[in-house]
């Protein structure tokens, strides 16, 4: 089989003329850091929601430890997470002061698995931070009851999912605390970026301070005509703000999402049926419970035995035949640090080990077109034959 002519990246952003045209207005303005357009960002984040407040930082990393910071970690303090994730998730509760506790996933659906989040509990524990695995949501009900009876703050991890529903519900419109990222792989982009959303004024205000240096008020009181030139510092902070450069690809996408979701929607579909045959594939099951997907990755497994070759080696094969993949994730207790750290050990969680060493993520992005999936349906199947 000879290789597509150009090379299938996995991802892709999706950025059309609107967005160009408001990063040089943006340019041209004389106002490119924080300002009017993170405002008017937040707000339509905020509407899409339906929540009364969303805070633009510039990741979803730095998001995250904004959340937990304001939970005041105290010495011993834990937090419940999955193993299989972006290893942010777990870096920001070490950099805010909690101890991560790991628990394993569904090994089909790749969400927290509630019944060992329940197990994992202790006196100590603070916070449960689910992962929405993939764009699909994690069972946000099993998760909420357990914090509602031993008194924990949910933090979700939504980089994957804008956009994804549970239960008839919105991600991000219930809840405690939800963030989402804008990587250029995700399903609507700043460049790099993120957005929290939280219900809670005083939480709010906490992570406000902590997001630009520990000063009571922001950048853009301080350099407009209505601000004043004094502020006070009460918490050494962070440098965490996004840009109005970066805001301003997101007022356009952020309207762009839902048929953004659409589409990748109408792939995934289309990748179920042209990949129903593929004997030596395991694809994702969607959980049972009533949701949306919004489908950031399509993530297969590899069913080794049966496909005779590595999860690597198959990577490599399809980029011989210039079809580009991802690897999301591997399993964050086996990194050198959270094993010599920790004390985590291969065969701590069965499920995230099977799981990360068969999974792929198969290119998905709006602009791919049914050639190109077609392409990348052909080469699997001709890897695959030997
Ligand atoms: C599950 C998960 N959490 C957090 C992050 C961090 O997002 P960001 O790159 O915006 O910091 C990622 C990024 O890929 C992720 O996949």
């Amino acid at each position: 089989m000879k290789p597509r002519k150009d090379f299938l990246q996995f991802a892709r952003p999706t950025i059309t003329d609107d967005e160009i045209a408001e990063v040089v207005e943006c340019l041209k303005s004389g106002w490119i850091t924080t300002g009017p357009k993170v405002k008017k960002f937040e707000e339509m984040l905020a509407d899409y929601h339906q929540a009364p407040h969303a805070l633009c930082i510039n990741s979803a990393t730095a998001g995250l430890h904004l959340a937990l910071l304001s939970l005041g970690p105290k010495e011993g303090d834990e937090v419940i997470t999955t193993s299989y994730t972006f290893v942010a998730t777990l870096n920001t509760i070490v950099q805010a002061g909690f101890k991560p506790v790991l628990v394993d996933i569904d090994p089909k659906t790749y969400q927290i698995d509630g019944a060992q989040v329940e197990k994992a509990i202790t006196s100590k524990t603070k916070a449960i931070m689910p992962v929405h695995y993939a764009g699909a949501p994690a069972d946000l009900d099993v998760i909420y009851s357990l914090a509602g009876k031993h008194n924990l703050k949910v933090i979700e991890d939504a980089a994957h999912s804008i956009g994804t529903e549970y239960k008839g519900k919105r991600v991000g419109s219930f809840g405690d605390i939800q963030v989402f990222s804008f990587h250029p792989n995700k399903n609507m982009t700043t460049g790099e970026g993120g957005a929290i959303v939280c219900r809670d004024e005083d939480t709010v205000k906490k992570m406000n301070v902590y997001k630009f240096h520990g000063i009571d008020r922001d950048a853009f009181n301080r350099f407009s005509k209505s601000g004043s030139q004094e502020y006070d510092v009460i918490y050494p902070g962070y440098k965490y703000n996004m840009l109005d450069m970066q805001a301003a690809l997101g007022l356009h996408q952020l309207p762009k999402l839902d048929g953004f979701i659409e589409k990748r929607t109408h792939l995934a579909n289309r990748y179920y049926d042209l990949l129903a045959d593929v004997d030596a594939l395991i694809l994702p099951e969607a959980p049972k419970y009533d949701h949306k997907h919004a489908w950031h990755l399509f993530i297969p497994l590899l069913d080794t035995d049966k496909a005779g070759l590595s999860r690597n080696d198959f990577i490599g094969k399809l980029k011989e035949l210039n079809i580009g993949t991802g690897l999301h994730y591997q399993a964050c207790h086996l990194f050198t640090y959270y094993k010599e750290t920790y004390g985590y050990k291969k065969g701590n969680f069965p499920n995230t080990e099977y799981v990360t060493e068969r999974c792929l993520s198969l290119p998905l992005f709006p602009t791919m077109t049914e050639k190109d999936q077609d392409d990348v349906v052909a080469a699997i199947k001709y890897v695959l034959k030997g």
